[in-house]
């Protein structure tokens, strides 16, 4: 298998940046597109080309991926928030699909062989059962997953008909930070789980909210399936390294552990990592919750050469931990 430089787009946010040591520490030749709307900059390691821009600046792009030679594209850049998702849907359809569209449009006039997608645990909507393969129904119940969907399905029918092919990675909760402290969430008002519980233990907010105890869970609490960031990004190396290995085919992976844990038994990871009780104040729930998303992780493990190495839940607060302890970040160079 042999390299091709690769452009990542939102390289600067959070799994983008996991991505782009990942491919970094592995020898690959990468830039980076991001128009910081969310990202910061500083995350972006020195010595990796940044271009200041967005994805939908066809122009932009097109001569970017000719100008480099580019022969792949890990595509992150897009909005993530499930309620703003649902109070601004054309925004998500514009950031998340539209977008999409116009760097699928650059990469095909560009001749870029392979399209590496983020995509989302939200396509699946409600799920049928637990865990969830990558077969089961797809119906989001939201216009973030519907804004993600449609561009995996525009993404088969581009390569069906072009000469590149694609990975979908559907994400489960991703969280932790990189274990050697390079990366990590930055972002101000998160809402994730793992990054709140990491603020209120240390100083930053003096609780932590739990939605709702009444899930018919073994604890009462909603239960997810929390992936590594740093696992994340070496099953995006991974992915890539197969789609050059097989033009011919494309990918449609779950990116998870095929276990869950639930809201208590997080908080009580970060209870035992600080050794200091969070304050845990007792909800109702929030709108919109599944009880319970676990992937099933059957495909990815089968297919690519890949296995978790970071999946004990200690490991992946820990490094939230460590990370939320070196905030705020240096101004960018
Ligand atoms: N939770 C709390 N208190 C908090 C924050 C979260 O109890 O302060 C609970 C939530 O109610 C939920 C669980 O912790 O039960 C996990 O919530 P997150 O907000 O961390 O993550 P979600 O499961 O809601 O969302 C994730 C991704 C989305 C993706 C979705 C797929 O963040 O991008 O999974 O279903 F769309």
């Amino acid at each position: 298998m042999s390299k091709v430089p690769v452009l990542v787009t939102g390289g600067a946010g959070y799994i983008g940046s996991h991505a782009v040591l990942a491919l970094r520490d592995a020898g690959w030749d990468v830039a980076v597109i991001d128009d910081l709307s969310t990202g910061n900059k500083a995350l972006v390691p020195a010595g990796v080309p940044f271009i200041l821009g967005s994805v939908a600046d066809r122009p932009l792009v097109e001569s970017l991926l000719r100008e480099r030679g580019i022969g792949a594209i890990m595509h992150f850049a897009g909005s993530i928030v499930v309620p703003e998702s649902i109070e601004q849907p054309l925004d998500y359809y514009r950031n998340n699909t539209l977008a999409s569209l116009e760097l699928a449009g650059a990469a095909v006039a560009a001749g870029v062989k392979h399209f590496l997608f983020s995509s989302t645990a939200a396509v699946y909507g409600e799920a049928e059962r637990v865990p969830i393969r990558e077969e089961d129904r797809t119906e989001p119940i939201n216009p973030y997953g519907a804004s993600k969907l449609m561009t995996e399905r525009m993404l088969a029918d581009a390569a069906a008909a072009h000469p590149f092919n694609f990975g979908a990675l559907r994400y489960f909760n991703v969280a932790g930070a990189d274990p050697a402290g390079r990366s990590g969430q930055a972002g101000k008002g998160s809402t994730h789980l793992i990054k709140v519980a990491v603020e209120a233990a240390t100083g930053k907010r003096d609780s932590i909210a739990v939605f709702g105890g009444d899930y018919p869970t073994p604890d009462g609490t909603c239960v997810r399936d929390y992936i590594h960031v740093s696992d994340l990004a070496a099953a995006h190396v991974a992915a890539l390294e197969w789609l050059i290995a097989n033009p011919d085919e494309n990918l449609v992976l779950n990116c998870g552990y095929g276990r869950g844990h639930s809201v208590l038994e997080v908080l009580d990871a970060v209870d035992r990592l600080t050794n200091l009780p969070l304050k845990r104040v007792m909800q109702g729930r929030r709108a919109g919750d599944p009880a319970e998303l676990v992937s099933s992780n059957a495909r990815i493990v089968e297919t690519l050469e890949w296995s978790p190495r970071l999946a004990d839940i200690d490991t992946i607060v820990g490094d939230a931990l460590a990370w939320e302890r070196k905030l705020p970040l240096p101004p960018a160079s």
